[in-house]
């Protein structure tokens, strides 16, 4: 069973992912995390000009070197502000997508299948999902959401700082020309906005057991 849910930064997706995965017995998939790997192994480099060839050249040999092991043990800044950035620097290159993609089909097929998290799963990854999400919320919503993460983690973004971030990441994932990020036609559509976690879980959920029910139903109608 493969379950996809992508949308935008911060509007809740990989929480969400993961609560749905345990909650039916899955794999979870952070699509996210190999770009951010892809794009903290540049950081490390100093490589961070994405109009030169040296950063394609070296984004893709980046992407090749990641192993499923390397997503079980990311480094401590994985969910920084300025790998965020690189991540999304490094998602425009379509050899480096491709090669993303193997790695990500390759892991959610195996047995007992995989809730994958991102913004191309239900588009590209697997365009044949048997479930299909687009959990987003209000710009300010989500603003709020991550600027309230980084003070926890101790960080000193200001509001300002993290509203513009997700406004230049957005503006990136959604026009880029590889797989953009884009709700797909038959994805169902969550705001998270004024949702409790508990609500949104129970929405995907009364969603996924219908649908269950109803191929449950036909199969024992034929
Ligand atoms: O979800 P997360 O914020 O960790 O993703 C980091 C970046 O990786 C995104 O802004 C996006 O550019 C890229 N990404 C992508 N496709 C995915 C997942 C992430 O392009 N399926």
């Amino acid at each position: 069973m493969i379950i996809a849910i992508d949308g935008p930064e911060a509007s809740g997706k990989g929480t969400v992912a993961k609560l749905i995965a345990k909650k039916y017995k899955l794999r979870h998939l952070d699509s996210g995390l190999l770009y951010r790997l892809t794009g903290v192994n540049l950081l490390d480099q100093g490589i961070t000009d994405d109009t030169t060839d040296t950063f394609v050249t070296a984004a893709i040999s980046a992407a090749n070197q990641i192993t499923a092991e390397d997503l079980d043990n990311p480094p401590n800044n994985i969910r920084s502000m300025g790998v965020g950035i690189n991540a999304s620097k490094v998602a425009v290159i379509p050899d480096v997508r491709d090669i993303l993609t193997a790695i990500q089909q390759n892991i959610a097929t195996k047995k007992p299948g995989a809730v994958i998290d991102g913004r191309d799963i239900g588009t590209v990854v697997f365009p044949n999902a048997d479930f299909k999400f687009w959990i987003t919320a209000s710009l300010e919503h989500r603003a709020k959401r991550r600027f309230l993460d980084y003070q926890a983690s101790g960080r000193k973004d200001t509001l300002e700082e993290v509203t513009q971030a997700i406004k230049d990441r957005d503006y990136r994932d959604r026009n880029r020309a590889a797989s953009p990020m884009k709700k797909a036609d038959d994805a169902h559509l969550i705001d998270t906005s004024k949702m409790s976690i508990d609500a949104v879980i129970e929405a995907l959920s009364t969603y996924i057991n219908a649908k269950l029910a109803n191929r449950v139903g036909k199969g024992q109608s034929q």
